[in-house]
């Protein structure tokens, strides 16, 4: 099954996700200068939605035409001004930036399918205009409700291994955020986990 197949098949009949932003991105976001976001791997919105509503210009990706139609969805009915997210249907493995953004998030830009997660990543510090952000939140450890094949392709990263993975120049790039935090979860068929999210900030210096 291709990578394509698999999510679109995930996202074909019902609601995965909450719809509701990631809170560590919503954090993040908050104490940021407003201006233009990429979201990696957007699912059906939650956080392109929230940094819309916040007055974020937003560039949305993901392979899933039928997440990305959810998206939209959610878009207008949160009445979301018409054109602040731009959602771009693509296959992160080859889809490039086009410009540069304030703030770059992959949260839980993780699959059961294969998923060249750290090339995407690399190539998206790349696009992290000067002074702005790359922010990264992954499941630190297998989510209970994630079935076996996470073994054979998701990635499992701590900070650290995120930091060490990413090899950014410590000439252009602070790491400002290095952790594991815990949180209480629903999955997508309704059991609660506690669970433990790497998170990652990165800033860009600034040209001046
Ligand atoms: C675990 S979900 C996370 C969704 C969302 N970011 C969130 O936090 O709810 C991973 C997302 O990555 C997308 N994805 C996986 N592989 C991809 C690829 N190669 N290119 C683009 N999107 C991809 C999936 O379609 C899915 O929406």
């Amino acid at each position: 099954m291709t990578t394509a197949d698999f999510w679109e098949q995930r996202y074909a009949s019902t609601q995965v996700w909450s719809g509701r932003v990631n809170q560590t991105l919503a954090e993040v976001a908050r104490g940021l200068v407003v201006g233009s976001a990429l979201d990696l791997g957007c699912g059906e919105g939650g956080d392109a939605i929230w940094l819309a509503r916040a007055g974020w210009q937003v560039t949305a990706v993901d392979i899933s035409t039928n997440a990305l139609e959810r998206g939209r969805a959610a878009a207008e009915a949160a009445r979301v001004p018409s054109g602040r997210i731009e959602w771009v249907a693509a296959d992160l493995a080859s889809w490039r930036p086009a410009g540069t953004y304030d703030l770059v998030s992959a949260c839980f830009l993780q699959s059961p399918v294969s998923l060249p997660r750290t090339e995407i990543l690399r190539r998206a510090a790349t696009a992290v205009a000067p002074g702005g952000s790359l922010l990264i939140i992954s499941h630190a450890e297998m989510p209970p409700w994630a079935n076996d094949h996470h073994h054979e392709h998701a990635d499992f990263l701590g900070p650290a291994e995120e930091v060490a993975a990413l090899g950014l120049d410590s000439r252009d790039w602070d790491v400002v955020l290095a952790e594991v935090r815990e949180r209480d979860a629903v999955g997508p068929d309704g059991a609660s986990a506690r669970l433990k999210d790497s998170v990652v900030r990165a800033r860009r210096a600034r040209n001046d």
